[in-house]
């Protein structure tokens, strides 16, 4: 059994149970089992079902068209994303509600009503369709998390022009990267971003990108760190954001009309090759499935006042903090800076200044959290809150309970929702009205979802055992396909099992059903909630003119969940130095991003390798955690762990 396993074991034999509160069952947005049922009888029915709470300019003739791995939902019918997050709401109440209620990190604040998120809306699209931004075409977003990145996703989607959102955290090289796959036409960045009271120079990373980007034609640049005189403009590819929104007026752009399957976004994730991938997004099944489980998973009411804290530049900003809770007719929050600055108790403050309702986090997060210490939330009325939310790792029950305890007041459920970059929307999770909750599972698949974990043959395994997470049937806001790379799509998540969506996941159910995901079974890593694939670590070491090769691996981490581990063998007769481990290191935070600056990194004479030359990375994991080295018997030389098992002491 491995270590994991052994954890994974003592995990399910956690007996805190926590049944919702009749308070809080009373009025949520579900509270009859017979969902389940319903959903399971008849998945198709309940989607369309679901399908009603979206505006479509004209509905579908089929609710779904699958045919591994290709599917395709509502076909025939027409809608924008745009419309229905925004000017569908004007015509209620909600004209003047809250759409958008934004705290920057230094402490300036603006708010957005429906009303306001139109009008600015809409001038983008217009500055946008005098860019010529035409359907169809691609447009960058760099930005921090400022006002102007929902609204000019917002102004995508009106267009039918898909966005690539590129975290504002990537290098140079990253956005270049992305830029060039999808060839997009304009970018939006800023002149900086706030991180810690430091200013993130996004305009020169897009600079050197742009170098080797032909695609692009345009800049808009959001001011945002300093006067603009001081920023490099382009001359004639630059432009103010605030310049063009003031051209623009009050002109209005008519939502287009698209097909339920045409693009939305494309969101590049790590996977276990060097190159990252494009997840290709649709219009129509994405919206009810994210509008859906928005709805019942945090229980959304129209007096709620929503913060997720995560960025727009994951999967989880564009599900949650824009197109779900938006399509909702919700007040979301949206902060732009660090938890701990300029104190550890920052979100605290959010949480008690806006009197939010409803928290969704990461466990990184938490943990962290719990490390500084409970008075920092003690210091503030935090009983607003009525429910909490994790994602993006698997929560340790101690966190899920500190969670609960000292955020929750030991009172509100804490829903773990297990999805993806390429579910688009949640999967498995508790629904907080019915679901007695079990620290640390995300519990059972939301209705209409067939979720199932299966052996290396693909056959069910039954309650009480592990395996493979998959997926048996489609759901609406699944990706379509890898951005170019249609062979791709189909090898990663299609070739194992046949007809079958695989996660890439492993997990185990308990007897009562509950599910216990495990982390990742490929090579990509988890480090505080970002996934990072080992070969991209790797290529990024290897362009290091010292360095000949290099393994990478996770490494267990108290907080982050996994550190990055990286083992590299050096050109010629490099000598191994401090400055040189600090360079490599850095090398790899210029090339890829700061978050994937490995936190370990040992030179060696040589890596593990079995004799047809594949690294044993599981090795180096076991020397690197401590554990008796596993099998080594296809070790090409058995002699080189003893060897890295001495350096690894040493840096130790
Ligand atoms: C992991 C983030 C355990 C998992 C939305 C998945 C989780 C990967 C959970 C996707 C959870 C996400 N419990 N593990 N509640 N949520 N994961 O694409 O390994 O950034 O495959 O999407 O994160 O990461 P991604």
């Amino acid at each position: 059994m491995s270590e994991k396993e052994g954890t994974i074991s003592a995990l399910m034999t956690e007996d805190r149970r926590y049944a919702p509160a009749a308070e809080f069952t009373s009025h949520a947005n579900w509270s009859d089992p017979e969902v389940y049922q319903r959903a399971l009888g008849d998945p198709e029915g309940f989607w369309s079902e679901m399908a009603r709470a979206i505006d479509w300019f004209e509905d579908w003739d089929t609710v779904l068209e699958w045919d591994p791995p290709t599917t395709k939902w509502f076909l025939g019918a027409r809608v924008n994303v745009s419309y229905n997050c925004v000017d569908r709401h004007l015509k209620t109440w909600r004209k003047n509600k809250a759409a958008i209620i934004w705290e920057g990190e230094p402490g300036d604040t603006r708010v957005l009503t429906y009303q306001e998120l139109y009008r600015e809306v809409n001038r983008c699209a217009a500055a946008m369709r005098r860019l010529g931004v035409q359907k169809g075409d691609r447009v960058a977003l760099y930005l921090g998390m400022v006002p102007e990145l929902p609204i000019a996703m917002l102004a995508c989607a009106r267009l039918g022009a898909p966005h690539t959102v590129v975290f504002g955290g990537f290098s140079p090289e990253s956005l270049r990267d992305r830029i060039v796959d999808c060839h997009a036409k304009l970018l939006v960045t800023a002149d900086g971003a706030w991180r810690r009271g430091k200013v993130v120079d996004l305009k020169g990373n897009a600079d050197r990108a742009l170098e080797g980007c032909p695609s692009i034609e345009n800049v808009l640049v959001v001011n945002r760190v300093a006067p603009p005189e001081q920023a490099s403009m382009v001359e004639g590819r630059d432009r103010w954001w605030h310049d063009e929104m003031d051209a623009s007026g009050t002109d209005t752009v008519e939502p287009e009309s698209l097909d339920s399957e045409h693009p939305l976004y494309i969101l590049y994730t790590s996977g276990t090759t060097g190159k990252p991938k494009g997840l290709l997004h649709t219009t129509g099944g994405y919206l009810v499935g994210v509008h859906t489980t928005a709805k019942y998973v945090f229980d959304l009411k129209d007096e709620d006042t929503y913060w997720c804290a995560a960025d727009v530049g994951w999967v989880t900003g564009h599900s949650y903090i824009v197109y779900g809770p938006l399509s909702n007719g919700a007040s979301s929050i949206m902060y732009e800076g660090a938890p701990d600055y300029p104190g550890k108790n920052r979100f605290w403050q959010i949480i008690e200044k806006y009197r939010a309702n409803i928290l969704y986090t990461a466990p990184t997060a938490i943990r962290a959290f719990m490390k500084w210490g409970a008075e920092h939330p003690a210091g503030h009325d935090l009983s607003s809150l009525r429910l909490l939310g994790t994602v993006g790792e698997p929560i340790n029950p101690e966190a899920w309970v500190w969670y609960r305890d000292n955020i929750g007041s030991g009172r509100t459920p804490v829903v773990d929702t297990w999805w993806q970059t390429e579910t688009g929307m949640t999967l498995i999770t508790p629904l907080p009205g019915m679901t007695v909750l079990k620290p640390g599972s995300a519990t059972f698949p939301f209705p209409g979802v067939e979720a199932d974990i299966v052996d290396e043959a693909g056959e069910s395994v039954p309650l009480g055992g592990g395996g493979y997470l998959v997926l048996k049937r489609p759901w609406p806001a699944m990706a379509r396909t890898i951005w170019g790379d249609a062979e791709r799509w189909y090898d990663q998540y299609w070739s194992q099992f046949p007809g079958i969506y695989f996660t890439g996941d492993g997990a185990k159910r308990d007897e009562d059903g509950y599910f216990w995901l495990l982390g990742r079974v490929d090579d990509v890593l988890n480090v505080a909630g970002h996934r990072i694939g080992t070969m991209e670590v790797e290529s990024a070491l290897v362009s290091h003119p010292s360095v000949a090769e290099a393994a990478v691996i996770g490494i267990n981490h108290e907080i982050k969940g996994q550190a990055i581990g990286a083992f590299v063998t050096l050109r010629g007769d490099q000598a191994a130095s401090p400055e040189l481990i600090t360079e490599l290191k850095l090398h790899v935070g210029e090339k890829i991003g700061p978050i994937a600056r490995p936190d370990t990194l040992i030179p060696t004479g040589e890596l593990p390798k079995t004799r047809s030359g594949k690294i044993m990375r599981r090795l180096l994991r076991d020397v690197a955690e401590g554990r008796v080295v596993g099998d080594t018997t296809t070790l090409q030389d058995p002699g080189v762990l003893d060897a890295i098992k001495d350096k690894y002491e040493e840096t130790e």
